[in-house]
């Protein structure tokens, strides 16, 4: 085996500790020895998981073409390759297992090649130890360690060594590190990082450290920035984006952030994740209020019992969950409400299960994504007895999708007939001479065209047709 650079290896039970209550505001700025690191050389960045890695990949693309590596469409005759991965689910972590296989040969015969990994896998020891113990990797970094990526290939290069890096229980935040977006007129601002709510069944607050906001000052400058340079559309991250300000110690929340971004002039803010305890009043008035703010929200709900829910640790119960929705309802009777699910948590029962059926009837969503519970070693629920079968598991699976799948068309149809605007995104795979876009509820809407000077462009479109995963309309000329 390759000789090895430990700088730091994970631990679940280290990440677990909320200790570190200092918060360390990071400027990025590239070290001169560093500059000119990737000249006339290519890089790759493959991104799983959530929008936080998509916002992150962003961020490591920046800062290797800050010191001159120059984007790659082939992974494969790459320089430098970094996956950035997730941990949420086991399949979620088998897809990477693959592609590190096929690098396995590419490198062997490429020995000058950097493979990296990254993100949320390398936070977990076993998955680490794995890594080391089977894979020609080169780099191996953390959720913490992104600033460090030029530094870190530049040890590899130079002892052609593993080397590893992973921060568990850290609580940085990284300002002002160059970002390579990848849309023009759709951006990602993340608002906050970590997470410490601890669901018993979730690995993330391991994997992302505790729950820190970023200052309001530099995400509303950041946004000015964005509408400067054109864009439409924002969608604010975090894992939890209702406790936004609670870790500042000021009574700043995440609606105040909300009155205060629709002030800048962007057109469209979205954000996601919320956690139906923290959601508050102020952010349900924040959109009745702001034009800026869509008529969308995503509200994992987990479980409609509330045994379950206890036991996830969810903190709140179907009643409650109702009432919140019931409320938002009142005040933005247009809004498109989805949610996730998880069927098949540790000892489940079918009458349980029934619950979260009742109360995917009675919220009327109008999308969901659904999970197979999935065992996340160091959780606590991965030490609960299980007595589900597989076959159960899939059983409930297919059920709730049949009930999900009547949400996604309930909520194309409500739009038949009606003039939306759409903010244009690419051309459409649909047909040619097509282009597709999002409306304000967040539906994807196709329609015919053949002019692409309408992509980053907010048009309006008469729907025409709903369909269960899209709807389809005409433009309306001006
Ligand atoms: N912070 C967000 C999203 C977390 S991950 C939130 O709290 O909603 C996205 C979704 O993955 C979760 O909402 C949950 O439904 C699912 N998930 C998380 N851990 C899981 C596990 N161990 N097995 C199956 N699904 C899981
Ligand atoms: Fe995971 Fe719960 Fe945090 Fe969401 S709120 S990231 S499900 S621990
Ligand atoms: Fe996956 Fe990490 Fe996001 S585990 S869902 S990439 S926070």
């Amino acid at each position: 085996m390759k000789e090895k650079i430990n700088i730091s290896m994970p631990s679940l039970k280290e990440a677990k500790l909320r200790r570190n209550l200092d918060v360390s505001i990071v400027r990025y700025k590239i070290e001169d020895k560093y500059k000119t690191l990737g000249l006339n050389k290519t890089y790759y960045i493959f991104t799983y998981g959530c929008q936080g890695n998509e916002a992150d990949s962003e961020i490591m693309a920046g800062i290797l073409e800050g010191v001159g590596y120059k984007k790659s469409t082939d992974p494969m005759n790459s320089d430098v390759v970094l996956l950035n991965t997730c941990a949420i689910r086991e399949n979620a972590e088998q897809r990477i297992w693959g592609v590190l296989g096929q690098l396995k040969g590419r490198k062997r015969e490429h020995p000058d090649m950097i493979v990296g990994i990254c993100g949320c896998m390398p936070q977990e020891e076993n998955a680490t130890k794995k890594i080391i113990e089977s894979y020609d990797v080169d780099i191996i970094f953390g959720t913490h360690n992104r600033h460090h990526l030029p530094e870190l290939i530049s040890k590899a290069y130079e002892s052609k060594a593993k080397v590893v890096e992973v921060l568990s229980n850290e609580g940085l935040i990284l300002e002002d590190a160059p970002k390579v977006r990848e849309s023009k007129h759709k951006a990602w601002v993340n608002i906050m990082f970590g997470c410490d709510e601890f669901c018993t069944y979730c690995i993330v607050p391991y994997t992302r450290g505790r729950e820190r906001s970023r200052q309001k000052d530099d995400i509303i400058n950041e946004v000015k920035d964005l509408v400067k340079n054109g864009y439409k559309e924002i969608t604010l991250l975090g894992q939890n984006v209702n406790a936004y300000g609670k870790d500042l110690g000021t009574d700043y929340t995440f609606g105040d952030l909300l009155y205060d971004l629709d002030k800048t002039g962007i057109e469209r803010i979205r954000y996601t994740t919320s956690h139906p305890r923290d959601l508050d009043l102020k952010t349900m008035e924040a959109m009745r209020d702001c034009k800026s703010v869509m008529p969308h929200l995503h509200l994992p709900v987990q479980s409609g019992d509330n045994d379950i829910l206890k036991i996830m640790n969810r903190k709140y119960t179907y009643e409650q969950y109702m009432s919140k929705i019931n409320k938002l309802r009142e005040l933005v009777p247009d809004i498109s409400i989805t949610t996730d699910i998880i069927v098949g948590f540790p000892n489940e029962t079918e009458e349980q299960f029934q619950n979260t059926l009742k109360l995917v009837e009675e919220a009327k969503f109008e999308g969901a994504f659904t999970f197979i519970y999935s065992k996340r070693e160091g959780t606590p629920a991965a030490k609960m007895p299980d007595s589900i079968t597989e076959e159960e598991k899939h059983d409930r699976l297919n059920r709730l999708i049949e009930k999900t799948n009547e949400g996604y068309l309930r909520g194309h149809q409500r739009f038949v007939g009606k003039v939306v605007p759409i903010l244009v995104d690419s051309e459409s795979k649909n047909g040619e001479g097509m282009l597709c876009g999002y409306s304000p509820n967040l539906k994807l809407t196709h329609f015919k065209s053949n002019d692409k000077s309408l992509i980053g462009k907010i048009v309006n479109v008469k729907i025409t047709e709903a369909k269960t995963w899209f709807m389809i309309g005409d433009l309306v000329e001006d």
